[in-house]
C-alpha cells in the first residue's frame, strides 16, 4: 500500500458506521463501501478507508499504522486506560468533535432485578468490554463487585449466566430492549471524535487532513 495515501479507520458495523460514512461523503470523497473489503481505495481523493471493529481503532492511531480514525470518546477513553496501565503508547491528537455517535455507557440489568442503586450490585458479576472506566466508576461508588471480560455479545451474558449485570453502550436501546435488559445507571456520555495519529504526517498529507476538517466544520455548520 503506497505511504502516500491518508488513511482513516472507520467503525465497519455498528452505532458510528452510517454517520461516518454519510460524513465521509458529504465531505466529497468518493469511495465504494458496498464489498466486504478491508481496505477501500477512494476514487477521487488519494485515501484509503480501512473498515475495522471500533474497539480497535484507538490502538491502530496510538500505534501510528493509520493517519485518522472516526471513534467514540468512551472506547479512546477505554484504550488510553488500558495502554496506560500497560506502558504502551497513548499519545494522539482528537482534532474534531463530532455531532453524531451519541451514546451512554451504562449499566444495565434484567428486567425483574429489584434495583435499589449502585449498592444492588454489591458482590455481583458485572459483563463489560470497558473495564476500566467501569472500574473507576464502581470505585468511587465504593461499591465491590467482579468483572468479566467480553469483547462482543455483552447483552447476552445475564440470560447466559455468565453474569449477573451488564455495562455496556446505549444509543437506541434496541439491545437492552431485545434482550429483556433495563437500564439503571448511566455512568459516562460520549460522542464521536476525530482522533489523529501524534506523528507528523507528510505536508501533503496533513493539507489533505487540513481541507477535510474544514469540510467536516462546514458540514456540521449547516446541520445546526
Ligand atoms: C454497541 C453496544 C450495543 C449497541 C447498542 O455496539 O455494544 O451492541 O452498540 O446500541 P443500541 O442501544 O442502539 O441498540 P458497538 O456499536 O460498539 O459495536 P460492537 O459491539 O461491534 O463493538
Ligand atoms: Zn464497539
Ligand atoms: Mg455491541
Amino acid at each position: 500500500m503506497s505511504e502516500q495515501r491518508l488513511r482513516i479507520a472507520i467503525q465497519k458495523k455498528g452505532r458510528l458506521s452510517d454517520s461516518t460514512v454519510k460524513l465521509l461523503k458529504a465531505c466529497g470523497i468518493k469511495v465504494n463501501l458496498n464489498t466486504q473489503r478491508l481496505i477501500a481505495h477512494s476514487e477521487n481523493m488519494p485515501i484509503d478507508i480501512l473498515r475495522v471493529r471500533d474497539d480497535d481503532i484507538p490502538g491502530l492511531i496510538m500505534d501510528g499504522v493509520v493517519d485518522l480514525g472516526f471513534i467514540g470518546q468512551n472506547v479512546l477513553e477505554e484504550e488510553s486506560m488500558m495502554r496506560g496501565v500497560a506502558g504502551e503508547a497513548t499519545a494522539h491528537k482528537v482534532v474534531k468533535e463530532l455531532n453524531f455517535g451519541g451514546c451512554r455507557f451504562s449499566l444495565a440489568v434484567d428486567n425483574d432485578f429489584d434495583y435499589q442503586g449502585v449498592q444492588s450490585l454489591s458482590g455481583l458479576r458485572i459483563a463489560t468490554t470497558y473495564i476500566h472506566i467501569l472500574k473507576r466508576f464502581m470505585e468511587e461508588a465504593n461499591v465491590p463487585y467482579t468483572s468479566c471480560m467480553l469483547t462482543g455479545s455483552v447483552e447476552v451474558a445475564p440470560r447466559a449466566g455468565l453474569a449477573d449485570a451488564i455495562c455496556d453502550l446505549v444509543s437506541t436501546g434496541a439491545t437492552l430492549e431485545a434482550n429483556g435488559l433495563k437500564e439503571v445507571e448511566v455512568i459516562y456520555r460520549s460522542t464521536a471524535v476525530l482522533m489523529q495519529r501524534e506523528k507528523a504526517l507528510s505536508n501533503e498529507k496533513q493539507c489533505l487532513v487540513d481541507k477535510l476538517l474544514t469540510r467536516i466544520d462546514g458540514v456540521q455548520t449547516a446541520k445546526e
